[in-house]
């Protein structure tokens, strides 16, 4: 009775560890790449997941899992194109992707770099389209999905405020060029077809320049 209690000890604690040796370790994967080419996702999203504003490099840190998945999805099979995300995305295995988007969701928001100032006439164009958008011209404000603030909602309206206004520019951009085709319904497409280039720049200033939180669903 005894030997088969060790014997089931010593079976059930091979199982244990032959599991986590085959489950990819998202901290790893994004200090040291993967072992098969692809880079340290740190090298460009910094090591606190806060991204990098000047170089337009997104904060990972505290985005929905579900998002982040997705978006790797996206870069990987071309509805998103980047040319340098979508060889990262592409070298991860399922598995992998799944691990880095659970390590960065779950990593705590770190604080953004200082926004630049911006016009007073520049900010109150991005608050009334973040806040009551352009109803003649067909544009909702951009809170009815993206939250109060940009602060985000549930897994699929990704956060705003906080990330770096070269990047939120740079999709707003590549949505009008047909360059991210990626979102529900042509969402965004649609959106960003009716803003022009003094909206973009100045709703990505403002957006860049609201404090970064949890969405409340994403709150522990
Ligand atoms: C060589 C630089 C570089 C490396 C390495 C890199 N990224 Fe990126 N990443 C970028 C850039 C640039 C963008 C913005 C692309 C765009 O403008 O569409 C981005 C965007 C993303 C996005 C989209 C974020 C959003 O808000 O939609 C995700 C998710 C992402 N990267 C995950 C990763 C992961 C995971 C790794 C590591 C396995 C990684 N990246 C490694 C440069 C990099
Ligand atoms: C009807 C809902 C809806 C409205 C209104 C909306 N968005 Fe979005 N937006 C989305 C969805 C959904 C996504 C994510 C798409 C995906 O899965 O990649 C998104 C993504 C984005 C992104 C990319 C974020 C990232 O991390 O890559 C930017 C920038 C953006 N929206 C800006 C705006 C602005 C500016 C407005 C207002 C003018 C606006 N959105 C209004 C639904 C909306």
């Amino acid at each position: 009775m005894k030997l088969f209690a060790i014997a089931l000890f010593v079976c059930c604690t091979l199982i244990a560890s032959s599991a986590s040796a085959d489950t990819p370790d998202g901290a790893s994967i994004v200090q040291r790449g993967n072992g098969h080419g692809v880079a340290p996702c740190m090298a460009c999203h910094a090591a606190d997941g806060g991204g990098q504003a000047a170089a337009g490099f997104p904060r990972l840190a505290g985005l929905p899992q579900a998002y982040l998945r997705k978006q790797l999805d996206d870069f990987a099979n071309g509805s998103r194109t980047n040319a340098t995300m979508q060889p990262v995305a592409g070298g991860l295995s399922e598995a992998e992707r799944d691990a880095v988007a659970a390590y960065y969701s779950k990593l705590p928001i770190p604080p953004g770099a200082p926004a630049s100032a911006s016009s007073a006439a520049s900010v109150q164009l991005a608050q009334t389209l973040a806040t009551r958008g352009r109803w003649p011209k067909g544009v909702p404000a951009c809170e009815q999905c993206h939250g109060p603030a940009g602060i985000g909602v549930g897994d699929h309206f990704p956060p705003l405020a906080g990330q770096p206004a070269l990047y939120l520019g740079n999709q707003l951009h590549a949505w009008q060029q047909a360059a991210r085709r990626n979102d529900p319904l042509q969402l965004m497409q649609s959106i960003a077809s009716k803003l022009n280039d003094a909206d973009i720049a100045a709703i990505s200033a403002w957006y860049a320049a609201q404090p970064a939180t949890l969405a409340k669903e994403q709150q522990p």
